[in-house]
């Protein structure tokens, strides 16, 4: 299959004819550690996938926004003055003969990120465009994050990757677009990485001062996304509670994120918290831990060391957390022990979608075959393999 970005290139000028005047751009992403630790004001360490959302699009002189989503096959239109009124005001309409008919669901999005940025003080003009994502839908590799930033980077004009943009305050506004908008109360992981991504680094996040430090992937391994092939619905109101009880817990021992205890403040007799409740925290702030430790392993090329604490992050997931799901488990299982991966995890929000695994640089071809084959072997299941450098960030770039 021809490659997203060439599918916008040439779907804007079958669609819309002539060319489109602007690329948008912005990638899927990989956590390597550091999982349901943001919304807790936590650290995380993701990098930016080669997998990439493209926008092909040409400015209008109103405030129409028609797109085509190249992929699905679906074509939706609004007007920006029509949602600026916020959540609620552009929500998918009734159909009724007198009123605007429904738009597609996937056009949400875009809605979203219209009225986020006109929010955020950014004066908006329409444009055709044509959107096509090389990004997995659904698989825990923020396919709604890329689409959000690639749609924003549209808006937001030519600029090398970014430059002039202020990134936190663009991600903050994506940000919005999930938790306000489509109504996920994500946290700022997968918008942030999608514009601070740096190429051949993953990146150590601080959730509560947003502090980056970016960190050289080591040299000898590679990074490999595996996908269960399984995709999980209901993932939004799981999701949605597992932040529900790290907050309840937060909130017992009066501080303001899990990231404000420890292990200790959890073994103390301290308020009485519901033990369900207890393992979700003792993962977070675990996972705090490991994830500091991980970079520091990483930056010192410790891939050794690396792989035991995504090992012992997906245990944790698996068992305190209970974000994983038995095709994970045993996708993570083979992966680990295929002689050169050092460690393999669970990646994203869980319940099905894809693992990461971290391996020999050397015998990257061996692993994916014994992996594929151990992971066929246990659950009768293909898995899809994606062996990804660390790439650039969201930009745009004029045609
Ligand atoms: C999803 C959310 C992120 C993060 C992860 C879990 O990807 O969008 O904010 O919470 O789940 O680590």
């Amino acid at each position: 299959m021809i490659g997203a970005r060439s599918r916008a290139l040439a779907g804007f000028a079958l669609r819309f004819g002539g060319q489109p005047t602007l690329l948008a751009h912005a990638p899927g992403r990989v956590n390597l550690i550091g999982e349901h630790t943001d919304y807790n004001d936590g650290f995380v360490l993701p990098m930016a996938l080669e997998q990439t959302a493209w926008v092909a699009a040409r400015p209008r002189d109103d405030r129409v926004v028609r797109l085509l989503a190249q992929d699905l096959d679906s074509e939706g239109e609004f007007d920006i003055d029509d949602v600026v009124g916020g959540p609620g005001t552009g929500l998918p309409q009734t159909g009724s003969s007198a009123g605007p008919q429904p738009g597609p669901t996937w056009l949400e999005y875009p809605k979203g990120v219209a009225w986020s940025l006109t929010a955020a003080g950014h004066p908006l003009r329409g444009f055709d465009g044509v959107l096509a994502s090389d990004v997995p839908r659904g698989a825990g590799l923020s396919s709604s994050a890329a689409v959000e930033l690639a749609v924003a980077a549209a808006f937001l004009g030519p600029g090398p990757t970014g430059a002039g943009w202020d990134k936190r305050a663009i991600a903050e506004a994506m940000r919005r677009v999930e938790n306000d908008w489509v109504g996920v109360s994500s946290g700022i992981m997968d918008q942030l990485i999608g514009v601070v991504a740096v190429p051949g680094h993953a990146v150590l996040i601080d959730c509560r001062s947003l502090d980056l430090t970016p960190v050289r992937l080591p040299g000898g391994a590679s990074v490999v996304v595996l996908d269960t092939g399984t995709r999980r619905g209901l993932v939004d109101s799981a999701y949605n509670e597992r932040r529900a009880a790290c907050e309840r817990v937060a909130a017992a021992y009066g501080v303001r994120a899990l990231r404000d205890l420890t292990l200790a403040d959890l073994a103390a007799a301290g308020p009485a918290v519901d033990t369900v409740d207890l393992r979700r925290a003792t993962h977070v702030i675990a996972e705090n831990d490991r994830t500091v430790a991980a970079a520091g392993a990483l930056e010192r090329g410790d891939v050794v060391t690396m792989g035991r604490l995504m090992s012992a992050s997906h245990a944790s997931l698996r068992d305190l957390f209970e974000v994983s799901s038995p095709a994970l488990d045993a996708l993570v299982e083979v992966a680990a022990a295929v002689p050169g991966c050092f460690g393999a995890r669970m990646t994203g929000a869980g319940f099905g979608g894809c693992a990461v695994a971290l391996v020999d640089g050397g015998n990257v071809n061996g692993f994916l075959e014994a992996a594929a084959a151990g992971y066929r072997e246990s659950t009768g299941n293909v898995a899809n393999a994606y062996v990804s450098a660390a790439g650039p960030g969201a930009g745009s770039a004029a045609l």
